[in-house]
């Protein structure tokens, strides 16, 4: 066991947690569905997901994974038998889908980060919207920029927990606020600033319906990296002597705040530039901030490329933990050497990666893959909504049920209690508890049950 490794302390937990939390959604998905959900109302309800559902979850997870210090897969088995495995084997299964899309993903954002900064892209006078569309169905860009971004993720996560995930989120993470505080004061400076701040700030509650609650919560557990034992993982490596309650309010401040500042950076820089939709939806990022980035003139690249480059060490720390969890499963089932396995693993879930780099154009087949109520859904779209957007609240909702109902002898208290003693007994105590029980696994299970009707019968 003295071989799994461990975070140096609570810091060091709350750092890579954070870190994992902080990624692609805050940056690249938050501020896109805020814009195409109303703006500020859309911010109040995913608040109140945040902290009255989520949270209460994290706690379970992370308690589960410190207890048992092993793996979603093996933590479940353990403490519930081979059925709740199940539960589990869900979640290593689900970290490895999302990492097999996210890698894509942040492979964008890398190529891009790559021809602002050193490709001239915004000097040549281009359609974004169109660059977009031919960059995304380039197999081969895209092979070489998701390959550079797998191969630096099992790099950091094959270095260990402490000297790899923990070292290198605590150097990212800093980095990452300092550029993003920097360009949040550039955009204030320009003209269009207040509408921006005005659109995402000032609520608009007419805009809400019931889908905003829904993409709400879904956004919520995604951008938490929760319900897929991700945070068990990280929990197994939490010493005992560390409060994981106080941690756990930290970690989503923390990653509620970066969402909020990403907000905060991106409609200003949105309404600088006459003409761009707030609801450009997934395009938002790659296709309006380019435009907006080579209106500013000479900064422009410069401006760009720090953008992408935050981009990518959002998803860097993000993408270091969703491999962490199938390698944790590996290692700790199969007592497979470490770093054989994180290669092995990465290498497999590339492979899986590459209908969804298909997807995008390059391959009439995967792009028109399904078709569901009228609608035509790409492979990278399905496995999304597959995998991230029923599976994870899907696992939330059986996490907080088998911590509350199922895990014998109080076991969820006793453990939250290591490390913060005068949690027995108290009000915070007695409100946990109320959220895992109750609140939680209901207001999950009627989502979960309103999400498959979308997705199946829209
Ligand atoms: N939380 C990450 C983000 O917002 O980009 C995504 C993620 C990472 C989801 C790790 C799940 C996970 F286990």
């Amino acid at each position: 066991m003295a071989a799994r490794g461990g975070f140096s302390n609570r810091l060091g937990f709350i750092a890579a947690a954070a870190g994992s939390a902080v990624g692609l959604g805050n940056i690249w998905k938050f501020p896109y569905e805020v814009g195409e959900n109303g703006g500020a109302a859309f911010l109040v309800i995913y608040l109140a997901c945040a902290f009255l559902i989520c949270l209460p979850i994290m706690l379970a997870e992370t308690a589960i994974g410190r207890n048992t210090r092993l793996n979603p897969y093996g933590a479940f088995k353990k403490l519930g038998g081979r059925k709740w495995g199940m539960v589990g084997l869900m979640g290593v299964l689900s970290g490895v889908m999302i990492l097999s899309f996210y890698n894509v993903v942040a492979g964008w954002a890398f190529g891009y980060f790559l021809q602002i900064g050193f490709g001239g892209m915004l000097s040549e006078g281009l359609n974004y919207d169109a660059h977009f569309g031919s960059f995304v169905s380039d197999i081969w860009d895209n092979l070489f920029y998701s390959i550079g971004f797998m191969v630096l993720t099992a790099l950091i996560v094959a270095g260990g927990v402490q000297k790899g995930i923990e070292r290198w989120t605590k150097i990212l993470m800093p980095l990452l606020v300092i550029m993003i505080v920097g360009l949040i004061c550039y955009g204030l400076t320009l003209e269009g600033a207040s509408d921006g701040l005005a659109f995402y700030l000032v609520p608009d509650f007419n805009e809400i319906n019931a889908n905003t609650f829904y993409t709400a919560l879904a956004q919520a557990f995604f951008s938490l990296s929760l319900g897929m034992g991700a945070l068990i993982t990280y929990g197994s490596y939490v010493g005992k002597n560390d409060s994981i309650v106080g941690a756990a309010a930290l970690i989503t401040i923390a990653d509620i705040s970066i969402a909020f500042l990403a907000g905060l950076m991106i409609f200003p820089l949105v309404f600088s530039q006459p003409g761009i939709e707030t609801n450009a939806g997934p395009g938002l990022v790659f296709v309006a901030l380019p435009g907006i980035f080579e209106s500013m003139g000479s900064v422009g690249p410069f401006i760009g490329a720090i953008f992408f480059l935050l981009l990518c060490f959002a998803a860097l720390t993000s993408t270091v933990s969703l491999l962490e969890v199938p390698v944790a499963y590996v290692t700790d089932q199969f007592k497979f050497h470490r770093k054989k396995t994180v290669y092995g693993v990465a290498t497999v879930i590339f492979l899986i990666g590459l209908p969804t780099m298909l997807s995008q154009g390059a391959s009439d087949f995967f792009t028109n893959f399904t078709f569901y109520g009228g609608k035509n859904i790409d492979f990278f779209t399905l496995i999304e909504n597959v995998f991230s957007d029923l599976s994870l609240p899907l696992g939330g909702f059986f996490i907080a049920v088998f911590a509350a109902w199922k895990w014998r002898g109080k076991g969820f208290q006793k453990e939250l209690y290591f490390g913060n003693p005068q949690l027995e007994g108290s009000i915070t105590e007695k409100i946990i508890l109320f959220m895992v029980r109750y609140i939680s696994p209901l207001v999950v299970g009627t989502i979960f049950v309103i999400s498959v009707l979308k997705i199946f019968f829209n």
